[in-house]
């Protein structure tokens, strides 16, 4: 049986949207159909662009007989009152990280896709990185033995890039938790591959001037004695691409001479101007080409090794380092010919073939619930145990 394609309508078109275009427009079963906005130009591009149909309110375009699913890349504190309302009217969801910001709306999200029978997916996140993929399947393959301990790191420059102010109002839906360790939380958990058992963290707020959660760190334990380290600082000093042969995150050459642009940039801002120069970046504005080459190498979430019984393994943006007893070999990727693929097509598997997926609601509310647990821990200054959010 042959069957037509996903007729897909996209709710925010903003830096996230911009990201997973290419996918969008690179995978041959998705239908890039209709798209809700509040930001006129934004609508009026898309409508000239793929000549789909663009609505002001996200009510329209989940009523719209002609979409099948959603992708949803609005703030996250919209994503729930989105893919709940989605569900509702019989649409599959592709929920961008983080999934919400508390459980109960994780559950009220997956409750509501199980109540309609529609598929409900969380990302993209780096946790669908061609690297991770690959030392996953290494490890999976059993040829190093268990994984027995994973170390995370992540220098980068994120509280200087341009923000909306919640992003940097870590009372609500801000701060680097949300939005950063819902990645990295999400890579060491794919490659633990076993529940998460308890978390004990401590988070940073150090720049008076630009107040938010700006870094973390963790230590994690998975059920079968795997524990995890993850290091995250968004302060933009050291930058950890420079363990990555200094490629960036998203898979692009890095400059180390540009040293400080990020913070030299934000002070020589007003805060409309730092709102505008966010929206420089999103679906709509002047000078933002919706298709861009692939990157030359695969994206990644900074320095990540995993220590297994007989290898450790390095995670490069080119491919995976693997270091046994006798030698040290590599084990190469071939170049990405179209980014974040991998998510999308997850998506496409789900919905048009009924695949079961690794990154469902379930697993996001588990991500949620470790975020969560990171900055709980800080707060009362003691380990969280997690059993009963990885509880059937
Ligand atoms: N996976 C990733 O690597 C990645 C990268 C960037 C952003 N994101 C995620 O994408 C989401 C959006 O972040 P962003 O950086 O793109 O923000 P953004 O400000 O660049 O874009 C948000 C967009 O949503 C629109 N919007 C706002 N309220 C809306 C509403 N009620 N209905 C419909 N559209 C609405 C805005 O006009 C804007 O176009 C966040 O949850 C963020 O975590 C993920």
């Amino acid at each position: 049986m042959t069957q037509s394609n996903l007729r897909l309508g996209v709710i925010g078109l903003g830096r996230g949207f911009m990201l997973t275009l290419p996918a969008l427009l690179g995978h041959r079963r998705i239908d890039l159909v209709g798209a809700a906005d509040p930001r006129a130009e934004a609508r009026a591009r898309f409508t000239q662009e793929f000549r789909g149909r663009a609505y002001r309110d996200f009510t329209e375009l989940i009523a719209d007989v002609d979409v099948d699913a959603i992708y949803i890349a609005s703030p996250h504190e919209h994503h729930t009152e989105h893919a709940i309302a989605a569900a509702r009217a019989g649409k599959h969801v592709l929920v961008e990280k983080p999934m919400a910001t508390n459980l109960a709306d994780c559950r009220a999200m997956t409750d509501a896709a199980a109540a309609a029978g529609t598929v409900l997916m969380v990302g993209p996140s780096h946790a669908f990185d061609a690297p991770v993929a690959l030392a996953a399947r290494l490890i999976a393959s059993g040829a190093h033995g268990r994984p027995r301990l994973l170390t995370a790191i992540n220098y980068t420059d994120f509280l200087y890039r341009p923000r909306r102010p919640e992003e940097l109002d870590s009372s609500g839906a801000g701060g680097v938790v949300f939005s950063q360790a819902a990645h990295q939380v999400d890579v060491v958990r794919r490659l633990a591959g076993a529940p998460v058992v308890s978390v004990r963290a401590a988070t940073g707020d150090w720049d008076p001037l630009r107040s938010s959660e700006g870094a973390y760190t963790a230590f994690m334990t998975f059920a079968g004695g795997i524990s995890a380290t993850l290091t995250y600082s968004g302060y933009a000093r050291y930058d950890s691409d420079e363990l990555l042969g200094w490629v960036s995150e998203i898979g692009h050459r890095k400059d180390p001479v540009a040293y400080g642009d990020a913070r030299r940039r934000l002070t020589e801002l007003s805060d409309t101007d730092e709102a505008t120069l966010k929206l420089s970046r999103a679906f709509g504005s002047l000078g933002v080409a919706a298709a861009t080459p692939p990157p030359p190498f695969h994206e990644h979430f900074g320095f990540v090794l995993v220590s297994c019984e007989r290898a450790d393994l390095r995670l490069m943006a080119d491919g995976v380092q693997i270091y046994t007893d006798e030698e040290r070999r590599f084990e190469p990727l071939p170049a990405p010919t179209v980014s974040r693929y991998a998510v999308v097509d997850e998506f496409v598997r789900a919905t048009l073939h009924g695949e079961p997926s690794i990154h469902d609601g379930r697993w996001g509310t588990e991500t949620m619930a470790c975020c969560l647990a990171i900055r709980e821990s800080s707060r009362k200054g003691r380990e969280v145990a997690l059993g009963a959010a990885f509880a059937d």
